[in-house]
């Protein structure tokens, strides 16, 4: 299947330089093609030869090469392209291009350039962090250049912290979210989703049957919708739905750290089971059942609610907060009552009396409610209750944004 779009994709010089052969591969499994220009220092990590295999095409890396400008100059090669995609992005590379410098091929390419760009960086934590690339960053970012990444993790250098190439997979999405822009593309969304395990001891914990099936269907939707879909998730047998970031946390308190660390942005939605309670202390060992069976007692403190912190007003609340209310009695007044409480925009309310299947079902059945009243809908599948969320959400920005 081919999308009939085309990536000029730029390897710069990074150890992570091997990873833009995988993106390759992604990136061709879901239609894209691609044309490369590998700087001198991508070609001391990866060899022509590879990238060339798995391109399907000839490697431009020569500015003054005669046969190159012969076959493809550099105005041409990026003018056949639909995208301009730098990966990995070193911190030599953005900071030539937030300079308009030009002494190689891909330089001249990007500087030659009308059409979008999308970089991925990837460099050592402490030059990420290093106040002129963060400036020449930012230069790139208020001329429009699209930013994906980086992630944080092992540094191959052997250090820790932010400066990862983001997952091929990620930069693959990112780069087909500009190439089909969806109703929502531009816009940021955070998705909470899954259970929450509350630590007791090592080994044991306070959790709950959420199966994450609402949350993740509807960040894929938002995603689908061209988003940039983060997805902060508590444990669930699920795979990570495609095209989303995603954040696996255990705690409400991580929930809390990760959400609020992914703001601003545009849309929340806050489907996640959150515990309410924590035991009080964590055992820093296994606790020991006590002396002839005598009862044991678990103090417990109430979490932090994601969802209240986060609609609460403020420079950072995004425009959209939608909350999820499950009950057992009274939906529609108790979680009309709860929308108010909590200030977000829309609550789903839904009956999770155990005889309704709702938790860990495929299906699920919702009052939609906002500050008009409450909208019954009909029985849908988790996928399509998603999708007819998102179209709301689409109408609802359309209507902000006319
Ligand atoms: O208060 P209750 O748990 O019924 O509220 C449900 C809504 O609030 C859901 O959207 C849930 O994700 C969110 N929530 C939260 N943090 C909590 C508790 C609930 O974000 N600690």
């Amino acid at each position: 299947m081919s999308t009939g779009k085309r990536v000029l994709l730029i390897i710069a010089g990074g150890i992570a330089a091997y990873k833009a052969l995988d993106i390759i591969r992604r990136g061709r499994e879901r239609g894209l093609a691609f044309r490369v220009i590998l700087t001198k220092g991508g070609a001391e990590f990866v060899t022509p030869l590879s990238v060339a295999s798995l391109a399907g095409d000839k490697v431009y890396s020569e500015l003054f090469s005669l046969t190159d400008e012969a076959e493809m100059g550099h105005i041409r090669l990026v003018r056949e392209a639909d995208l301009v995609l730098v990966a990995p992005a070193t911190a030599d590379i953005i900071g030539k291009m937030a300079h308009g410098l030009a002494d190689d091929l891909a330089t001249t390419a990007l500087l030659a350039n009308d059409r979008p760009v999308l970089i991925a960086p990837s460099m050592n934590a402490v030059m990420w962090a290093h106040p002129a690339v963060q400036a020449n960053v930012a230069t790139l970012r208020a001329r429009g250049v699209h930013i994906v990444g980086p992630g944080a993790g092992d540094l191959a250098c052997g250090e820790i912290g932010d400066g990862r190439l983001a997952e091929p997979l990620d930069i693959v999405a990112a780069a087909l979210r500009l190439l089909a822009p969806g109703p929502l593309t531009g816009l940021k969304a955070l998705v909470t989703s899954g259970p929450t395990y509350e630590a007791i001891d090592p080994v044991r914990f306070i959790g709950n049957r959420s199966s994450g099936k609402q949350g993740h269907a509807i960040a894929a939707a938002l995603a689908a919708a061209g988003a940039e879909t983060t997805l902060i998730t508590g444990p669930t047998a699920l795979p990570d739905p495609a095209g989303c970031h995603v954040r696996h946390i255990e705690s409400a308190a991580e929930m809390l750290a990760q959400t609020l660390e992914q703001l601003p942005a545009d849309i929340l939605v806050a489907a996640a089971a959150v515990s309410d309670w924590r035991p009080a202390s964590q055992a820093g060992q296994k606790m020991k059942k006590r002396e002839n069976d005598a009862p044991t007692r678990l103090d417990l403190t109430t979490n932090p609610d994601i969802l209240a912190t986060v609609a609460a007003p403020g420079p950072k609340r995004p425009k959209l907060v939608i909350g999820f209310a499950a009950e057992t009695e009274k939906v529609v007044e108790h979680a009309t009552a709860k929308r108010r409480k909590k200030q977000c925009d829309w609550i789903l309310a839904n009956d999770v009396s155990p005889e309704t299947g709702t938790f860990g079902g495929a299906d699920n059945k919702v009052y939609f409610i906002d500050a008009a009243g409450a909208e019954e809908w009909p029985l849908l599948s988790k996928t399509e209750l998603a999708q007819r969320l998102v179209a709301r959400i689409v109408a609802e920005i359309k209507k902000a944004t006319p």
